[in-house]
């Protein structure tokens, strides 16, 4: 059983993942630290996330470490994640992993941009979550804040956004949902609501 869950940043799909998966007893991957994980890799060696060729081969080159190293969710690693992930040459390098990660049983859960479009198709569940713009800079603003990262609504704001548009813009594997997936408008419910429309679909689907 694969349970697919892309939408944009901050739309609340981490934490509908990471519960569905410990709910079902299924393993949970974040797609998002792949592409996080070659963009840190990039900065720590002081290339640019634009140069396709340096991308392509920190892709090639990723291990267990890369995707386990601190900082991960730090601004400027996710900045350098979104550009990345514009490259084919990146998102090939990544496909294969991320299908055999899909493939353990019992099941798995998957977030990221274009797990039920590109990398499982076939999935028995695909989830779309959305929410507003302003509402998703909120939750994003308030957990930096939590973090002690210093940042600002107007930024945060602006950066979603910039993130949003590569994100959805790019040729390969735009961000979008696929034709069969459950658009899940987070933008009034709460956690808990979210994740009892979620699981209730999940279960829908298993028996
Ligand atoms: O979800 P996130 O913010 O951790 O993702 C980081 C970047 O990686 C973001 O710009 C979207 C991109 N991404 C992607 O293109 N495909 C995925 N499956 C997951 C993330």
């Amino acid at each position: 059983m694969i349970v697919a869950i892309d939408g944009p940043s901050a739309a609340g799909k981490g934490t509908l993942s990471r519960r569905l998966a410990a709910t079902l007893g299924y393993h949970h991957l974040d797609t998002g630290l792949l592409y996080r994980a070659v963009g840190a890799r990039l900065l720590a060696t002081g290339a640019d996330p634009a140069d396709a060729e340096a991308a392509a081969a920190a892709a090639r080159k990723l291990g267990p470490a890369d995707i386990a190293r601190e900082g991960l969710r730090e601004e400027d690693v996710g900045r350098a994640a979104s550009v990345v992930a514009a490259n084919p040459a990146v998102r090939a390098a990544l496909v294969e992993f991320q299908r055999r990660f899909a493939a353990q049983p019992p099941g798995a859960v998957l977030d990221g941009r274009d797990i039920g479009t590109v990398i499982c198709p076939g999935a028995e569940v695909k989830l779309y979550v959305v929410a507003s713009a302003e509402v998703r800079a909120r939750r994003r603003h308030d957990e930096l804040r939590g973090r002690g990262e210093p940042a600002t609504y107007a930024a945060v704001f602006r950066d979603l956004q910039e993130r949003d548009a590569r994100d959805q813009a790019r040729g390969t594997a735009p961000a979008k949902p696929a034709e069969d997936a459950i658009v899940l408008d987070t933008t009034d419910l709460t956690a808990d609501e979210v994740f009892a429309q979620a699981i209730g679909i999940v279960r829908s689907r298993s028996s």
